[in-house]
């Protein structure tokens, strides 16, 4: 073990930040639709050199829709897999109770934010936007995993995040104020939820084998095959989105060269950046160095 995380001083952490829903969407809290949500090395709008400015910018806001719709749909899985692993060690450790049904608290509020913030974007947008689903078939998808598996794919996720507002978000003053704002506030509860991950991800290998770690591995790419094969599916979505919202019809060539960049796009927001992410490496090496190994071999494909 190279960190010092504990459950208590994550339970701490989370009580300094603690927010409520309310106090920031609704109300005064709205959103500008005449700004980008995306940082746009996520978004990958500019590659696409057919679109004028304004198209960009709504395709950008579609990714923007997408991106929440697409946590609220993982957390949904996330919320069941802590609570179940909460249940398992109740008795023995009062701190880790608490942090770990703090974290499944704090997942359901933010699902909770997403649907809310859905709700406000269509009304505000205009144009019906689809996203993957439903949540309950890919959570039970998902939860067909093995637990060291899922727990992986966790740990990728909360880290995802944290590379996601500290490398491009924070810094961006061009983003819609609003939309930043939601996003730093899921950023504030998820650093702790990292945390977590990794003490679950440990407690979970611990006692296994190396065959078993690595067979749970491969569980974890599995599911990242899975969800590879929903953002295919998104990019679809986002196109036939794009295309009522702008009135705009692409032709052949262009609608290919849209595929392409936001394939990349959407492997590289929610695979890649987790797959690479030094403390999801660090965990994978800590693991055995083979899981790091495996892991390396197929992660630039989403980079
Ligand atoms: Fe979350
Ligand atoms: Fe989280």
């Amino acid at each position: 073990m190279n960190h010092s995380y504990s459950y208590q001083s994550t339970l701490t952490a989370a009580a300094a930040v603690n927010w409520r829903i309310e106090d920031i969407i609704g109300g005064k809290h709205k959103l500008d639709f005449a700004k980008p949500f995306m940082p746009e090395s996520l978004a990958c709008v500019e590659p696409l050199t057919f679109l004028t400015a304004d198209e960009k910018l709504v395709l950008n806001q579609i990714r923007g829709n997408t991106y929440l719709c697409i946590f609220g749909l993982v957390e949904e899985f996330i919320l069941p897999f802590v609570m179940d692993h909460t249940r398992a060690h109740l008795q023995n450790d009062d701190y880790r109770a608490r942090a770990l049904l703090q974290f499944a608290s704090e997942e359901a509020k933010h699902i909770q934010l997403f649907k809310r913030f859905r709700q406000e974007f269509q009304e505000g947008f205009g144009t019906e936007c689809a996203v993957i689903g439903p949540p309950e078939a890919i959570s039970k998808a998902i939860l067909a995993h093995d637990p060291l598996g899922i727990a992986l794919t966790t740990l990728h996720i909360e880290w995802m995040v944290q590379r996601h507002y500290l490398d491009s978000i924070k810094n961006d003053g061009d983003l819609d104020p609003q939309f930043k704002s939601l996003l730093k506030h899921h950023w504030l509860e998820e650093v702790q939820h990292a945390k977590l991950d990794t003490l679950m991800v440990e407690s979970l290998a611990e006692g296994k084998s190396e065959a078993e770690i690595l067979s749970s591995v491969e569980e974890y790419l599995e599911i990242g095959a899975f969800i590879d094969a929903g953002l295919t599916q998104q990019v679809e979505f986002d196109l036939d989105s794009f295309t009522r919202a702008t009135g705009c019809q692409l032709t052949e060539s262009e609608k290919y060269d849209f595929r392409r960049v936001q394939q990349r796009a959407n492997r590289w927001t929610y695979l890649g950046t987790g797959m690479t992410h030094p403390k999801v490496v660090e965990t994978l090496e800590r693991l055995s160095p083979k899981a790091r190994d495996r892991v390396e071999s197929v992660s630039p494909a989403f980079c």
